[in-house]
């Protein structure tokens, strides 16, 4: 890598234990909440939400288990007025990424601090980066007031997350580590983070999704977690810019981040030697590419974009966001590199 960097990343506290979850009201206490409203995604997750409240006892405002993936602004809009109707002085995110970005979305406007409580491997509580939602359209933006103060991670949550949940969670922060061997903004540290976050899950994902109830593989593939979204502030390349022009036209997150990462990581490779060499080694293979492909054919996922419902009639479009946004690292991409990638990947 060439050797000139800035590193600079927010701290954060990190708690991890199985059964941490009973230390939530400590957790709040430090972050001085006594209003805390909760936020969950439905279903499942909402049972999950109760949970906390009732753990936080008096530090609880409610639950507010609307969150919905990508953010849709009106989902943005219920939340922040739940939060000022609860006269709410913190927030407490439990879930994956849609009810983190909820959190985030409301502490964009409020700057409530966010204590995130992960079930998912996608990484959003560790970065500033936020998105909301609008028409066929999906802004993202980096605010330092998003970024949650406590992580509190117990891999024990884990354990009931549906084997696709954890298949795709789990591909999109490998995703972020790939992206980020080849990011302009890669360090030392995140060179390191991203090739101890890829020899975990390469290990331990195939053995959660083989068997969900596998503790040990739960707990690695939860630190492999932080260690990606530790590292997702640089994978702003190919990879993650198509996943947001595809989440905008309404398409599964972590899915369409599992779909094109092979293809990505074949058409980047090419000309990134050093990121090479590191996935190969933390892959164990000298193809890296293909060996993303076996991964993603083993995982009970959709394999291709038209399985999760990409209209092939918006081929142009996406090359044409992409395109107009000159990305030149590790090589430039045209509207036709972007044609070709997805009509193999559909
Ligand atoms: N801002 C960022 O830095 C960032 C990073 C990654 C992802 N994201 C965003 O996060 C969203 C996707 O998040 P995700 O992939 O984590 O999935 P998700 O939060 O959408 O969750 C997927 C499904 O799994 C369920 N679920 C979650 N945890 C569970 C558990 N422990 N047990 C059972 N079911 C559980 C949820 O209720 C939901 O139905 C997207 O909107 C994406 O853009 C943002």
């Amino acid at each position: 890598m060439t050797l000139a960097f800035t590193h600079d990343v927010p701290p954060q506290r990190v708690v991890f234990a199985s059964g941490a979850l009973t230390r939530i009201a400590d957790e709040a206490a430090r972050l001085n909440f006594s209003r805390a409203l909760v936020v969950a995604t439905p279903g499942s997750g909402a049972r999950l939400g109760q949970k906390v409240v009732e753990l936080l006892g008096a530090r609880a405002a409610g639950l507010h288990a609307h969150a919905v993936i990508h953010v849709p602004k009106a989902i943005a809009d219920a939340g922040l007025a739940a939060a000022r109707a609860a006269t709410a002085d913190g927030l407490v995110a439990v879930g994956g990424g849609s009810a983190i970005g909820l959190a985030k979305a409301i502490a964009r406007d409020t700057a409530l601090p966010i204590l995130a409580i992960p079930t998912t491997y996608s990484g959003s509580e560790t970065t500033t980066i936020f998105g909301i939602t609008e028409g066929a359209r999906k802004v993202t933006g980096r605010d330092v007031a998003v970024l949650p103060k406590t992580i509190l991670y117990d891999p024990d949550l884990t354990l009931g997350l549906p084997a696709a949940v954890s298949a795709a969670s789990g591909l999109n922060a490998i995703a972020h580590c790939v992206e980020s061997f080849w990011a302009d903004g890669r360090t030392p540290v995140t060179l390191a983070l991203a090739s101890e976050s890829m020899r975990r899950f390469a290990k331990s994902l195939p053995a959660v999704v083989a068997d969900g109830s596998d503790r040990a593989a739960r707990a690695e593939c939860l630190i492999a977690a932080w260690l990606a979204g530790s590292v997702l502030s640089v994978s702003n390349g190919l990879q993650h810019k198509l996943a947001h022009v595809l989440g905008g036209l309404s398409l599964p997150h972590a899915e369409a981040h599992a779909i094109v990462l092979p293809h990505v990581t074949r058409f980047n490779l090419k000309a990134a030697p050093e990121a090479a060499a590191r996935l190969q080694e933390a892959l164990g293979s000298g193809d890296p590419a293909d060996a993303l492909a076996a991964m993603l054919r083993k995982f009970p996922l959709p394999q291709r974009l038209r399985d999760i419902g990409f209209d092939a009639g918006k081929v142009d479009f996406v090359a044409g966001e992409i395109a107009a946004l000159a990305i030149a690292t590790p090589r430039p991409v045209t509207a036709d590199d972007v044609r070709e990638l997805l009509e193999a990947a559909y």
